[in-house]
């Protein structure tokens, strides 16, 4: 079914299919931080972002109307997904003070914020992916009013959907990325991923820290927080 390979990225590849509109997304171990300085492998990453993906954007779908790039799971680390152009944005969703945000506001992580902080990033890795604004995303036309509002609509609807998703399972969801994209008629989809990669995910209880921040900051057992977010997701329900 898979083509040719039309892009590889740091976490994902993907490839060419048959169907001009479609096309597979095929997850790796590898894993990348600081903008590609550090890498690494993380056993099993692939295989756990590529569930844990599809098995949120199918309740993002069903449960909180949230049109998504999913069709088909075709294998543990290979999916079908709607072809898009994707918006050039890092949408970021913060409900608690952590990473980047506490080092720009010197204030400690796990601070509460009243309110959920939405940010976004021009995707642009020679630039360093900055942190821009809706005047510098109209101005230089990354895309349009309207697709703006839909996305921040759709940006704090997948927030309250995922928060309580989580609490429910023990996690406090502190901040994630998404990515959007336009498909071939023109319709806003969720696109990319929602794994332990994007999201920062601490234990309610203990705030041990089971997401990509143990491979950034070398805190160890990186292989064993990505299966334990796995298995709480999948014990849901
Ligand atoms: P930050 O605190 O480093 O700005 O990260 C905010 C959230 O975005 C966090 O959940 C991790 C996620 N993220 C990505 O998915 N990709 C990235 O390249 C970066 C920098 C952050
Ligand atoms: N994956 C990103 C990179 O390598 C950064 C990160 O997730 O921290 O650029």
């Amino acid at each position: 079914m898979k083509k040719e390979q039309m892009y590889e990225g740091k976490a994902k590849k993907i490839f060419s299919t048959e169907n001009e509109n479609e096309c597979i997304v095929s997850y790796k171990d590898d894993a990348t931080a600081f903008n590609g300085l550090k890498k690494g492998t993380i056993r099993g990453k692939g295989e756990i972002n590529n569930r844990m993906t599809n098995y949120l954007m199918t309740k993002l779908e069903k449960e909180a109307g949230i049109p998504t790039h999913l069709i088909k799971e075709l294998s543990n680390t290979d999916t079908l997904v709607k072809k898009v152009h994707i918006v050039p944005l890092e949408v970021i969703v913060r409900n608690v003070i952590a990473g980047s945000l506490s080092k720009r506001l010197g204030a400690p992580e796990g601070t509460e914020l009243k309110c959920p902080v939405l940010e976004f990033c021009y995707k642009d890795d020679e630039l360093g992916d900055p942190m821009v604004n809706d005047y510098h995303i109209l101005a230089m036309g990354w895309t349009d009013k309207k697709t703006l509002d839909q996305i921040k609509d759709y940006a704090f609807r997948i927030n309250d959907y995922l928060v309580k998703f989580f609490k429910e399972i023990g996690i406090d969801l502190i901040d994630f990325k998404l990515e959007f994209g336009i498909t071939a008629d023109g319709t806003l989809v969720l696109a990319d991923e929602i794994s332990p990669d994007t999201c920062r995910f601490w234990d309610s209880k203990t705030k041990e820290k089971l997401d990509k921040d143990r491979f950034r900051r070398d805190l160890g057992d990186v292989e064993g927080a990505y299966q334990e977010m796995i298995k709480r997701v999948f014990s849901h329900e």
